[in-house]
């Protein structure tokens, strides 16, 4: 079984609480910067005071300083889980997790899933990229500097439990119902598939969010997600 963590990738706090209104058995919510940037951190206290996880999903990548005290401003407000940039490094990830305390999980995204092996190589200025070893790569140095997980793709869940181990958080998007549109997601999986390979937190955006029955398809996300066997 996993968590299912809903994307709130709305264009304001209105709607996002409106859509919270028709849906049940919500237990996490995802963040982003949109949101954030428009909503500030009033709309996480709204969410916390109804009870409500939150996944602060920033992607924070700075010198080790400012994250730490970002992350300390999350753990301060009560976020549950937030993301940072695994390239910042290990001694900013060390402080990050330092700074995170007991109740704040930090997650660690490796390659973003919009890149390929040619734009990541253009990136950071290697020829010759294999994604796979990327991820692998920058899943280690998380792992060590002591962040609670990693966000990967589906394609990317085996390779990254291998790094964690059995404990370690693997948050996944790009979560899809077979008949679902992939929209801009190139890498996707099925709920079940996803939890099989040993994702314990689903990120599922679109299919929600667009949906005519958006509380019944929440539902059903919710059903895979805690009937699959990991
Ligand atoms: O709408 P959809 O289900 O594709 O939403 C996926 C969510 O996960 C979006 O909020 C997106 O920004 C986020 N995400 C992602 N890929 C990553 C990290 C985060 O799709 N590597």
């Amino acid at each position: 079984m996993a968590e299912v963590i809903l994307a709130l990738d709305l264009p304001n706090g209105t709607d996002a609480l409106r859509l919270l209104d028709e849906l049940s058995g919500v237990r996490w919510v995802k963040v982003g910067s949109v949101l954030m940037t428009r909503e500030g951190p009033v709309f996480i206290r709204t969410l916390i005071e109804r009870g409500l996880q939150v996944f602060l999903d920033l992607k924070w990548h700075d010198i080790p300083n400012t994250v730490a005290g970002a992350v300390a401003a999350a753990r301060d407000f009560g976020v549950g889980m937030a993301t940072v940039h695994t390239l910042g490094g290990a001694t900013m990830m060390e402080v990050a997790v330092a700074a995170a305390g007991d109740t704040l999980a930090l997650v660690g995204v490796t390659v973003l899933t919009s890149h390929d092996a040619t734009s990541y190589g253009g990136a950071v200025g290697r020829r010759n990229v294999d994604l796979g070893d990327e991820v692998r790569r920058q899943a280690k140095v998380a792992a060590a500097a002591g962040l609670a997980g990693v966000v990967c793709s589906p394609q990317e869940i085996m390779l990254v439990r291998g790094v964690l181990g059995e404990r370690g958080r693997i948050v996944v998007p790009g979560i899809r119902r077979p008949a679902d549109a992939r929209g801009d997601q190139t890498r996707v999986a099925t709920a079940k598939d996803a939890v099989g390979d040993g994702a314990t937190h689903l990120v599922v955006g679109r299919p929600v969010l667009h949906a005519s029955d958006p509380a019944a398809v929440f539902q059903e996300f919710l059903e895979e997600a805690r009937c699959a066997v990991s």
